[in-house]
């Protein structure tokens, strides 16, 4: 991203990356940030009020398959987490809406996980793969990209009539003692998949172990070789000019 330009963050969600793009862009560019969740939205505008060197910072409810903007008004266009949720047709759908309001020559910069390489360590491999598995498979019976997507976005993304520019897979890894964040985060994880766990289909000894760890999400937090890892892939492309 460069100064001055005109972005959209295409599902803000509660707008975790606005203040960086804001301060990719300073006080000559503009951001619009879109959601469909009017209550995710309302965060977003709290978020950036005290962004310092403030670009013009616009909101909107909306969806990312029919985005309420002109033909040609982004610079680029950063969506990060979203694709997970669609289904091929949303997605061809919403890729044809971005690069409809893209400049020609944009770029669409999207970000998404890789699951297949989401570790929480020291935990059992099998107990951990049965149930990342088994919430893969319920991806696939939605329809949706899922959360294994980041990888197969380069090639999704060709697919839809974007030029690959650049793709790049991060690793990001925290190792104990973990800091408040991201025991917060790895918390609020762990209580996913142990409400989640017994939907599935999994052994009851599986079932007993995430069980035990709702109980007590510190019997894992706590030990002196925790280690969270998760795998994100950053895809950027660019509009052909039209
Ligand atoms: C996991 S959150 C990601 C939020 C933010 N981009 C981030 O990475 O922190 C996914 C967001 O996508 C939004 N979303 C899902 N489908 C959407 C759609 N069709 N149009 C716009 N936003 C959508 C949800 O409301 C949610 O806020």
């Amino acid at each position: 991203m460069q100064r001055g330009w005109d972005v959209l963050d295409a599902g803000c969600g509660g707008g975790s990356f606005l203040p960086l793009i804001c301060e990719l862009i300073g006080s000559n560019g503009s951001v619009t940030a879109l959601d469909l969740a009017p209550e995710n939205i309302q965060r977003a505008e709290n978020l950036t009020k005290d962004v310092p060197d403030r670009p013009k910072v616009r909101t909107r409810v909306g969806s990312i398959l029919s985005l309420p903007f002109n033909h040609a008004s982004f610079d680029c266009v950063w969506s990060a987490n979203v694709m997970q949720y669609l289904t091929p047709a949303e997605f061809q759908q919403a890729t044809d809406e971005i690069r409809r309001v893209l400049k020609p020559g944009g770029i669409l910069a999207v970000k998404d996980f890789d699951s297949t390489l989401l570790q929480m360590l020291p935990m059992d491999h099998g107990v951990f793969t049965r149930l990342m598995t088994a919430r893969l498979q319920t991806f696939r019976d939605k329809g949706v990209l899922g959360t294994d997507c980041g990888s197969s976005l380069p090639g999704l993304l060709r697919d839809a009539g974007m030029e690959i520019v650049w793709r790049k897979g991060w690793l990001v890894e925290r190792w104990a003692p973990a800091g408040e964040h991201t025991r917060n985060y790895v918390r609020d994880l762990i209580s996913y998949f142990t409400t989640a766990a017994p939907d599935y289909d999994l052994p009851e000894s599986d079932q007993h172990y995430w069980k035990e760890l709702a109980a007590n999400p510190g019997s894992l937090l706590d030990q002196p070789d925790f280690c969270y890892r998760e795998f994100l892939v950053l895809t950027v492309c660019r509009n052909a000019a039209i």
